[in-house]
C-alpha cells in the first residue's frame, strides 16, 4: 500500500451549471472513493476545481453580452455551492483563473519548451479581417458538407455529427462578424505525440492492461492504434493562460494543456511547499476520476506533458465511467434534458441522499446507464424508505419500548463480516456492488428482526434475555449501517449518530448507554411530485445553446425592392407530420397551401412533436428551389422565429387565415 493516494475529479467547465451526467461520470464516484480511502485511515487528498478557459466560455460571454471573466465567475460560485451541498468533500476546489494557476501552467509550458519538447510549426488557419483575429474552431460557422445543415461549427456539424476541419465547410462565416474568413498563416507550439508515442505512451500503455478498467484501457489502445499525430499547445486567442515564451505575445495555452494542471495547482493552494509530496514521491498513487469524453486526456495528453516535463508521478489508475442517459435520451444542455444539481437541491431540500443512492446504484460503470424518476421513485421507497430506513427506526423504537432507550445488557448474535464486500468492490471500483453490499448489512438487519420476532418473545418471561440479545444486535447492525453510510449515504451516517446519541462511530455501542429519539431516516416520494418533474422535463426549453451567434449577427446587406418581390411568401397549414428517420433533427411536414399541397422538410424536430403541430398555420417560403434530405425532397421552407434563449418559434397569422393567403 502506497503511503499516499491523490484523488482528482475532472475538473468541470464554468460555462453551465452541472447536471446528474457530471455527477454520474465523476463527482459521486470520486467522492466515494475519497470517502473510502479516509475510512480505511489513509493519507489522502482529494482536489477538483472548475476549468474556466476554453472557446464555448466566450461564445457564452458574447451571447450574454458579458466578459468571461464575469460568466465564470458566476458558474463557479453555482457549481461550487451546489456539489458542497450535496456532499462532495473537496479538500480544495480551485479555478483555472487563479493567479497560481496561470503561474503553474506558464512554468510547465516554460520546462517544456527548455527542454525542447514542442515543435513549431506553421500552418494557414481562418482570419476575421475585421475582427483582426484568428477564428477558433467554435467561431467559425458553415455548411456541413456531409448533411447540408446550414449552421455547422468548425469542428463539428450538430445535426449529422460528423466531425471535421473548418476549412471543408462550405460558405464558411466568422461568428464574429458574419464575414467569409480568409486563409492566414500562423505558427503554434506542438506536443509531439507522435514521438512521445514511440518513445514513452505505447510501453507505458500496455503495462497498465491488468490495471486499468477495460474501457479505459480499450479506447486508450484505439487512439495509440491510429497512431498519435502532433496537436497543437497554443491558439490564437485572447482567453486563457498566456503563453510565456517570446513570439507568442498573442497566444494562450490550449484548454486541455492548462486544465489538468488545475490538479497541481489544486495541490499546491491546499499544500502549500508540501504539495510535491503529492505529485513526486514514489509513495503517492494518482488516481484521475473522469468521464468517458476525457479518458484520451487523462491517459494520453497529460501523461505525456507529464513525462516530457520530467519529475512527476504518472497516474496510477484513470477510473472512467460511461454516460448517464436521461428518461431514454442522451442529456443534452441545449436542449434542456437534464437534471440541473442545483434545480435538485433546491426543490428536494434534505434529500441528498436519496439522489446519491439512486446514481449509485445506476452508475454507468461499464456502459451507459439510464435515469428515470420512475426508478428514483421505486428505489428511495422500496429500498431506502422500506428496507434501511425501516429498520432503523424499528430498532430505535423498541430500544425505547422495552428498555427506556437504554442499551441493554445482552450477548451479541454473531454477525456477517459486513466489511469484507464492501472493502472487495470498492477496491475494483465497483462503486455500485459495494452499494449492494452496503445495502446488505439492513437486509440483513430486516431479516434477522423479522426472525427472531421479540415482540413475540418478550411476552414469555423466560425469554427476557434473548429479547435483550436481539436488541443488543440490532443495535449493533444500526452502527455498522451508520459506519458504511460515512462511505455511501454520509447525511443519513450521520442522522444515525443522532439516534444513537454517538458523537462518532469511534464509539462503540456501550452497554447502559442511552440513545437518542427515533426520527425518520427517509419519506416516502409520492406520485405527483415525480410526475411534476416527469412534466417539468417535457417541457422545457433550451437554455444554454450555441446556435444563437445569428441573433448576434449585424444586419445583412440592403437589397432593392426588385429582390424582396421575388420570394413568394405565403400561408400554409400543417397537415401532418412526422419524424424522419435515423435523424433527431429533421421532421416531415405536409402542407396545405390553399393551391396544392406540399412536402418539407424541416430541422425543428427537436423543439416541436409532431403531434403537437398538426393544424398550426405558418409562414411559408413557396418558391425555394428544391433540396433533398436524407431522400426526401423538399420543397420551399417554413419560416420561423428563433428566441434569444435558442427556441423556436412558428410565424403564425394572428387569426385564422386562408391557406395560400399572399404575405407581402
Ligand atoms: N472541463 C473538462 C470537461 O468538463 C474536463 C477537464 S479535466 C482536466 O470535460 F483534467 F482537464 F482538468
Ligand atoms: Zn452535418
Amino acid at each position: 500500500m502506497p503511503k499516499r493516494h491523490l484523488i482528482t475529479c475532472a475538473l468541470p467547465y464554468a460555462n453551465g451549471p452541472i447536471h446528474i451526467g457530471h455527477i454520474a461520470g465523476c463527482f459521486l464516484p470520486s467522492d466515494i472513493h475519497h470517502r473510502y480511502l479516509k475510512m480505511k485511515g489513509l493519507d489522502v487528498l482529494f482536489v477538483c476545481g472548475t476549468d474556466e478557459h476554453g472557446v464555448p466560455i466566450t461564445l457564452n460571454a458574447k451571447k450574454e453580452n458579458k466578459s468571461p471573466q464575469q460568466v465564470v465567475n458566476e458558474n463557479h460560485a453555482i457549481i461550487a455551492k451546489s456539489l458542497s451541498k450535496f456532499g462532495i468533500q473537496f479538500d480544495r476546489f480551485s479555478r483555472t483563473t487563479n493567479q497560481l494557476h496561470h503561474e503553474t501552467a506558464q512554468d510547465f509550458f516554460k520546462t517544456l519548451h527548455e527542454n525542447n519538447v514542442f515543435k513549431k510549426i506553421t500552418s494557414e488557419q481562418f482570419y476575421d479581417q475585421e475582427a483582426k483575429q484568428f477564428l477558433a474552431d467554435r467561431y467559425i460557422i458553415g455548411t456541413c458538407p456531409n448533411c447540408s445543415y446550414e449552421n455547422a461549427y468548425g469542428d463539428q456539424c450538430e445535426q449529422c455529427g460528423r466531425t471535421s476541419n473548418p476549412k471543408e465547410l462550405l460558405n464558411p462565416k466568422s461568428v464574429l462578424t458574419g464575414n467569409k474568413p480568409v486563409l492566414k498563416e500562423t505558427t503554434n507550439w506542438y506536443l509531439p505525440l507522435d514521438s512521445i508515442q514511440e518513445e514513452f505512451l505505447d510501453d507505458w500503455v500496455n503495462n497498465q492492461k491488468d490495471r486499468w478498467k477495460s474501457n479505459v484501457y480499450g479506447q486508450c489502445k484505439s487512439w495509440l492504434n491510429d497512431g498519435l499525430k502532433p496537436r497543437a499547445m497554443t491558439r490564437d486567442l485572447d482567453w486563457g493562460v498566456n503563453v510565456p515564451i517570446q513570439n507568442a505575445n498573442n497566444k494562450v495555452m490550449y484548454v486541455w494543456f492548462d486544465a489538468p494542471i488545475g490538479y497541481i495547482t489544486a495541490t499546491k493552494e491546499v499544500a502549500g511547499d508540501q504539495w510535491t509530496k503529492w505529485w513526486k514521491d514514489s509513495e503517492t498513487e494518482i488516481t484521475h476520476f473522469l468521464g468517458k469524453d476525457n479518458i484520451v486526456f487523462h491517459t494520453i495528453i497529460f501523461p505525456a506533458m507529464l513525462h516530457a516535463h520530467g519529475g512527476f508521478n504518472l497516474p496510477t489508475n484513470v477510473p472512467a465511467n460511461e454516460f448517464l442517459n436521461l428518461e431514454g435520451n442522451k442529456i443534452s444542455t441545449s436542449r434542456n434534458h437534464a437534471i440541473w444539481l442545483h434545480e435538485y437541491l433546491k426543490e428536494f431540500p434534505d434529500k441528498t441522499d436519496e439522489l446519491r443512492y439512486v446514481i449509485n446504484s445506476i452508475l454507468p460503470e461499464t456502459k451507459d446507464a439510464d435515469f428515470t424518476w420512475k426508478d428514483y421513485q421505486a428505489k428511495v421507497n422500496n429500498e431506502l424508505v422500506a428496507i434501511l430506513g425501516n429498520f432503523v427506526n424499528r430498532v430505535i423504537i423498541l430500544t425505547h419500548k422495552y428498555f427506556n432507550g437504554k442499551i441493554p445488557d445482552g450477548n451479541l448474535d454473531s454477525l456477517p463480516d459486513f466489511s469484507a464486500k464492501i472493502t472487495a468492490a470498492l477496491d475494483q471500483f465497483n462503486q455500485r456492488q459495494g452499494l449492494e453490499a452496503f445495502m446488505e448489512i439492513a437486509r440483513y438487519g430486516n431479516k434477522y428482526l423479522q426472525d427472531t420476532a421479540p415482540w413475540k418473545l418478550i411476552k414469555d418471561d423466560d425469554n427476557q434475555q434473548n429479547v435483550a440479545d436481539c436488541i443488543l444486535t440490532c443495535l449493533h447492525v444500526v452502527h455498522q449501517i451508520g459506519l458504511f453510510g460515512q462511505i455511501f449515504l454520509p447525511d443519513t451516517s450521520h442522522k444515525i449518530l443522532k439516534n444513537l446519541n454517538l458523537k462518532s462511530y469511534e464509539d462503540k455501542i456501550a452497554i447502559g448507554h442511552n440513545i437518542g429519539e427515533s426520527k425518520l431516516l427517509f419519506e416516502k416520494v409520492e406520485d405527483d411530485v415525480i410526475e411534476r418533474q416527469i412534466i417539468k422535463l417535457n417541457q422545457k426549453t433550451p437554455i444554454n445553446t450555441f446556435s444563437q451567434e445569428q441573433n448576434n449577427q449585424p444586419l445583412k446587406p440592403m437589397i432593392q425592392y426588385d429582390d424582396f418581390v421575388k420570394l413568394d411568401i405565403r400561408v400554409a397549414t400543417i397537415t401532418a407530420a412526422e419524424k424522419v428517420k435515423k435523424t433527431d433533427r429533421l421532421l416531415h411536414i405536409t402542407l396545405d397551401i390553399g393551391t396544392e399541397t406540399r412536402e418539407v422538410v424541416s430541422g425543428i424536430a427537436e423543439h416541436f412533436a409532431p403531434e403537437d403541430i398538426i393544424g398550426k398555420q405558418v409562414t411559408y417560403l413557396a418558391n425555394l428551389a428544391p433540396r433533398t434530405l436524407k431522400g426526401i425532397e423538399s420543397n420551399g421552407m417554413i419560416l420561423m422565429a428563433e428566441n434569444v434563449d435558442g427556441s423556436l418559434r412558428f410565424v403564425s397569422p394572428d387569426e385564422q387565415t386562408k391557406p395560400g393567403s399572399i404575405i407581402s
